[in-house]
């Protein structure tokens, strides 16, 4: 390991517009030498989602801020290399946020955790991971469908919105409709993750394919994209529905001011509630989530799909893939 180096993508720029690769600088470094109680991580596999564009502009209140010159912010899986540290001997598996790099130090304190035995670091970065658990609580505890209730989820196809659908059947609802951007991910929604139908916003007319699939409006409405698509389900609300704020990233590109709904007051019309919540305050309840969501992967009741690029250089390319809507399932990228 003497002759390794250590690869990074630096923040160059705060993007303007859509994120590009020439908002990332490449920069090596010599590997880190872990000092008395730290160890050295390898990382193996990045971690991309929408969020960490909005944390390149400092533009989320929950995450520290980032400067110009930092190491790119992105969750990671790997093995320790080196240890000081009893707690993480060689050959531990690791993630936390190691970011757009090969290796760090660290001293095992913050946001870095084991791997358990027989989980894979794919599925720590997904399932077993927030993007999962933000599927679980925004499904579960905030829009909380009840046997027989009607949900429709935008942004289907992706990490997170393919298992919230996916949930919102398990928890017995009698409708799942997905919205997404090809034909090719409505029929990976339909033929092989079980919604009852799935909404091409690109080549349909969104509007009258809501209107024809919820004739009485629906019970919930999983948002990931914000935006039209935001303001068509707000049209379309059954009484008393739960409208669940997970992400809007149709606006995560843009420049100025952005509109809002039309449409909110449907809100009153319907005695609907509409939540936002960042998955972050949960952290806490992470173990008890990942027994409810172990146990339906287990029972082959909820399936997920990763969607892996190769290559330490493709790291600013998977980030930019999430808002070309290029991933199906979860973008990781395996950089060793
Ligand atoms: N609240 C929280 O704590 C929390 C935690 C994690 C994630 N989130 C949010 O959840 C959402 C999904 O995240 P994810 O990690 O699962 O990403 P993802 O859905 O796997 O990837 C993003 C997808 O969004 C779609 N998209 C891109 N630009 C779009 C646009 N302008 N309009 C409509 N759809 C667009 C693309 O699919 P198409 O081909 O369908 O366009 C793309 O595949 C994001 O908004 C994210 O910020 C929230």
């Amino acid at each position: 390991m003497t002759d390794a180096k250590n690869r990074q993508f630096l923040i160059a720029a705060r993007p303007k517009g859509m994120v590009k690769e020439s908002d990332f600088r490449y920069a090596e470094t010599a590997v880190p030498e872990p000092g008395e109680g730290e160890f050295l991580v390898h990382n193996e596999i990045v971690a991309v989602e929408p969020a960490l564009r909005g944390q390149m502009e400092n533009r989320a209140n929950y995450a520290a801020p980032l400067q110009i010159g930092d190491v790119m912010r992105a969750l990671g899986a790997g093995t320790v290399v080196k240890s000081n540290n009893p707690d993480f001997p060689v050959g531990q598996k690791v993630q936390g946020l190691f970011g757009f790099q090969d290796y760090l130090v660290s001293d095992g304190k913050g946001m870095i955790g084991r791997i358990p035995d027989g989980v894979s670091g794919e599925a720590a970065l997904y399932v077993f991971g927030g993007t999962g658990y933000t599927a679980y609580y925004g499904m579960a505890e905030v829009g909380h469908p009840k046997a027989g209730d009607t949900v429709l989820v935008s942004g289907a196809a992706g990490a997170v919105g393919s298992l919230a659908g996916q949930i919102a059947k398990i928890l017995g609802a009698a409708k799942v409709v997905g919205i997404a951007g090809s034909d090719e991910k409505c029929r990976w929604l339909t033929d092989e993750l079980g919604f009852d139908a799935a909404i091409n916003y690109k080549t349909e007319d969104v509007a009258a394919r809501v209107k024809e699939l919820f004739p009485k409006g629906m019970d919930v409405y999983y948002d990931n994209v914000g935006g039209e698509i935001l303001d068509i389900a707000l049209a379309n609300l059954a009484q008393g529905a739960r409208v669940v704020l997970c992400g809007g990233i149709s606006r995560y590109n843009k420049e100025g001011p952005i509109e809002g709904p039309k449409n909110y007051f449907n809100l009153v019309y319907a005695r609907a509630t509409m939540t936002g919540f960042i998955i972050v305050d949960h952290v806490h309840r992470y173990r008890e989530w990942s027994q409810i969501m172990g146990k339906w992967i287990a029972e082959g009741k909820l399936k997920y799909r990763v969607d892996m690029i190769e290559g330490f250089e493709n790291l600013p390319k998977g980030l930019i893939r999430l808002f070309t809507g290029e991933n199906i399932g979860k973008q990781l990228i395996r950089i060793a």
